[in-house]
């Protein structure tokens, strides 16, 4: 938990409720706080599987995967690959278009400010590389966008321009191969930023979203094969829009989403009945190394 990204304190807090959760069901857990000496600590605490509560750069995108690969120690969660892919969401729509997701309309800016864009705004700036919406913005003008494209850029060097989707905002938990309920997404007011996400009491979340029994299935259907496209294992979290016009689009998906007890996941997982004890004990049970061959010793 931790780590050195942008979200080292939503990691914290979703680090410390799992690991709560495991010392009370009996599970000799420890806490280990990541930093720059994680080799030594993973080789000192001789642990015998990682539960890996980490968010953003350095954890929830391969770096941290493959050190665990390297070790021999069984992990909670998408293997490398799958994490590398969907941390970068340019890379993410681009292998959602090969596949025909539905995905929002995007550009990527070069050097210079766009003279023209092929969609009206107003337009998503985002770094491709974070999380929490961290670097996010929406421009409702040439000027605006402007503005836009030097904060996404202070947070990452690659960066896209999406199609503002007006509609419902959705999310939907994936654990086994098996989509959760799909949790709809209300900001009181703005969008859903940094803020709303984690203030109590600022967004409001209907479980289950309040969209037609089919389009629920569409929206189920479309959020599995995202996960299964990137390769995720595990718990995943995908983040979708149904536009007004009732067309799904796919923005992103979140290979290790927020595991506070108030998280959309663990939401999502209480309506079925699933408690958030449980759900830790479920993702523990599917760690494993994802990647096969090699010589040398077993741990
Ligand atoms: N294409 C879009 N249209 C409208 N709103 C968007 C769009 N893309 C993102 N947003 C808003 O920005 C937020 C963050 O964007 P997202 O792509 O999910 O990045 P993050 O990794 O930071 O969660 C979303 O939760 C949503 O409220
Ligand atoms: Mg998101």
């Amino acid at each position: 938990m931790g780590g050195t990204s942008h979200e080292r304190e939503i990691s914290l807090k979703t680090g410390n409720a799992i690991l709560n959760a495991l010392q009370e069901m009996g599970y000799k857990a420890v806490g280990i706080e990541v930093s720059f000496d994680i080799v030594k600590r993973l080789l000192d605490e001789k642990i015998d599987v990682a539960f890996i509560a980490l968010h953003g750069r350095w954890g929830e995108d391969g770096t941290v995967q493959g050190l665990l690969e390297l070790l021999r120690i069984p992990y909670t969660g998408s293997g490398v690959l799958a994490s590398a892919l969907a941390m970068n969401k340019i890379k993410t729509k681009e292998i959602f278009l090969y596949h025909g997701i539905p995905t929002p309309e995007f550009v990527i800016p070069g050097e210079e400010e766009p003279q023209e864009l092929p969609f009206p705004p107003p337009w998503v700036v985002k770094p491709a590389s974070e999380g929490s919406t961290i670097g996010v913005s929406i421009a409702y003008d040439k000027e605006a966008l402007g503005e836009a494209l030097h904060r996404a850029r202070q947070y990452d060097r690659q960066i896209l321009i999406e199609r503002f989707i007006l509609g419902k905002e959705l999310t939907v938990g994936i654990l086994k191969g098996e989509p959760f309920p799909i949790v709809e997404i209300v900001p009181k007011s703005g969008f859903y930023d940094y803020r709303a996400k984690y203030t109590p009491g600022m967004t409001e979340y209907i479980i289950p979203a309040r969209i037609e029994e089919h389009k629920q299935q569409e929206v189920q259907r479309w959020s599995l094969k995202a996960y299964d496209v990137l390769g995720c294992s595990g718990c995943a979290r995908v983040d979708l829009f149904l536009s007004n016009a009732g067309e799904i689009y796919i923005t992103e998906v979140n290979t290790l989403p927020g595991m506070t007890e108030t998280s959309l996941v663990p939401k999502a997982a209480a309506y079925k009945g699933i408690s958030f004890p449980q759900l830790v004990q479920i993702i523990l049970e599917e760690a494993s190394l994802k990647i096969e061959g090699g010589q040398g010793e077993k741990r």
